[in-house]
């Protein structure tokens, strides 16, 4: 079976040799389509911005460094060679860009014209839409005056392949797409040594940095199982391989989410939220994954599919230690459950990182407080960036449970944490600076609940783009 997909609104599939784990930037170089730049090959500078075009209409920019020609398959793919009219005249975006002396350096533009042409579609804050494109000449303001200009887009969505096959590659490096679960679990039996793949925005580094080329790639973004959010009374049930771009437009629309969605907006960019998954989060274990501490405090659950059935675990008793999980060699990680906080309750998430955008925690905090009136008759606290892995915070928690929560109490419980935490010395803070960080985080929230409006007065100067917090 050939890799097929459209490009710039042509159908292309590929010579059955081509290896699936190539990266799409390699793959458009090598085909002359070089307007497509690398500049990192890790998903951090945007350069290499290509958009999938969905059959809706949805456009999502994503790094093509990071993405795998398998991953392609069945989408349809636009470059910056396919935005110019059959006349040769400019796109309305690069029209825009000229218009505003936007275009600076050759090398970020046409990654930032990518991002800009789905943005025009998709719309939302311009900061944001290119908080995943670097440029480090003379700043954004007239790339944002560009995008101030842009007409609404509503060009028809291109033809889109009917995808078909779900094994691609030369027998030594197989790609697989299944469908179901079944199919998946399946295809794990029988290449115990075959690559999960989700979205790719961690695992697609060994693709595009270390230039590795496993046996067997098990693709999960189709397993039907393992997609789609259901809402409930209880909570909401995510299903492991569905891109956080989903997810964060269903959180925003609900009010119990909306710190939970303040954080997700800050994971990444619009390019790794497209591709980016929870389910990758939780298979990596990184000790500054930024969705394990709230996924901690609200107490989630995760739904793990073997050839026996499903076992459910609590995410704390699934997360054992630095880069380690209970997932089994036979096992997928299917739906993550995560409960709603009871009315009344308040739950906050907070991120540290060295850029406000684009940036993976320093230091993560989040809390769960329940209440009767005043009193906190449960706190749940849980942090990442602090030690081996993200965890939980008893010794802050007993210090706020059973009292009101005052001031004197914050600072106590986070006197208590920055005691309980063994963080580490690396190149995103030191120990020191992460324990006192992570007190004055705490302190922080308080803050947030107590005085919302001058909190975010405060904020709101400090980091002009900053996170959202929502008080019960
Ligand atoms: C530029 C850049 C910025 C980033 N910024 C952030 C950030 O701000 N915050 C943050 O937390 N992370 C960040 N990341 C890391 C990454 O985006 C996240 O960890 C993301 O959640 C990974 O999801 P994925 O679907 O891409 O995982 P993949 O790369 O596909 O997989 C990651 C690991 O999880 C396993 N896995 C994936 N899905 C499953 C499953 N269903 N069952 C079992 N195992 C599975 C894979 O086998 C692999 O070991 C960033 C990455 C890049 C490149
Ligand atoms: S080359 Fe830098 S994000 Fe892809
Ligand atoms: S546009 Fe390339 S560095 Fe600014």
């Amino acid at each position: 079976m050939s890799i097929t997909f459209t490009l710039n609104g042509a159908l292309r599939s590929l010579p059955a040799e081509t290896p699936p784990a190539m990266t799409m930037l390699d793959w458009l170089r090598a085909a002359g389509l070089t307007g497509t730049k690398e500049g990192c090959a890790e998903g951090d500078c945007g350069a290499c911005t290509v958009v999938i075009e969905a059959p809706d209409g949805a456009r999502q920019p994503v790094n093509a460094c990071l993405m795998t020609l398998g991953q392609a398959h069945g989408l349809a793919i636009r470059t910056v060679e396919g935005l110019a009219g059959t006349d040769g005249a400019p796109h309305p975006v690069q029209a825009a860009m000229l218009a505003a002396e936007a275009t600076q350096c050759g090398f970020c533009t046409p990654g930032i014209v990518m991002s800009l042409y789905a943005h025009a579609r998709m719309g939302g804050d311009p900061h944001e839409a290119l908080a995943g494109n670097l440029c480090r000449c003379t700043g954004y303001r007239p790339i944002l005056d560009a995008a101030a200009a842009l007409p609404a887009a509503n060009e028809a969505p291109p033809a889109y392949p009917a995808p078909d096959g779900t094994a691609f590659g030369p027998t030594e490096h197989r790609f697989f797409l299944p469908r179901s679960l079944d199919e998946a679990l399946a295809l794990r039996r029988a290449h115990p040594g075959a690559w999960l793949l989700a979205g790719g925005t961690d695992l697609g580094l060994r693709f595009s940095e270390h230039r590795e080329n496993p046996a067997a790639i098990i693709c999960l973004r189709d397993v039907a199982q393992l997609r789609g959010i259901e809402p409930g009374p209880e909570g909401i049930s995510v299903g492991a391989a569905e891109p956080y771009a989903a997810l964060l437009d269903h959180m925003e629309s609900d009010a119990a989410f909306a710190a939970f969605a303040g954080l997700l907006r800050r994971l990444g960019s619009r390019q790794i939220r497209a591709m980016g998954t929870l389910g990758g989060n939780l298979g990596t274990a990184s000790p500054i994954g930024d969705a394990l501490p709230p996924l901690l405090a609200l107490g989630a659950r995760v739904s793990l599919a073997g050839p026996d059935g499903a076992r459910d675990l609590a995410v704390e008793d699934f997360l054992l230690g630095y880069r380690r999980n209970a997932l089994r060699a036979d096992e997928v990680i299917a739906r993550v459950f995560i409960p709603r906080p009871a009315p009344g309750a308040i739950f906050a998430a907070e991120k540290l990182s060295r850029r406000h955008d684009q940036d993976i925690s320093a230091i993560g905090l989040s809390l769960l407080l329940e209440r009767d009136g005043d009193m906190i008759t449960r706190a749940r606290i849980a942090h990442g960036g602090c030690g081996p892995m993200a965890a939980r915070a008893p010794e802050a928690e007993a210090v706020l449970a059973g009292g009101p929560f005052t001031e004197a109490q914050a600072r106590a419980a986070g006197d208590a944490l920055a005691r309980a935490i063994s963080p580490m010395d690396d190149l995103r803070g030191s120990a020191e600076y992460r324990r006192a960080a992570v007190r004055n985080l705490l302190l922080r929230l308080y803050w947030r609940v107590a005085q919302p409006e001058a909190a975010a007065e405060i904020m709101a100067m400090a980091t002009p783009h900053a996170p959202r917090f929502i008080a019960p």
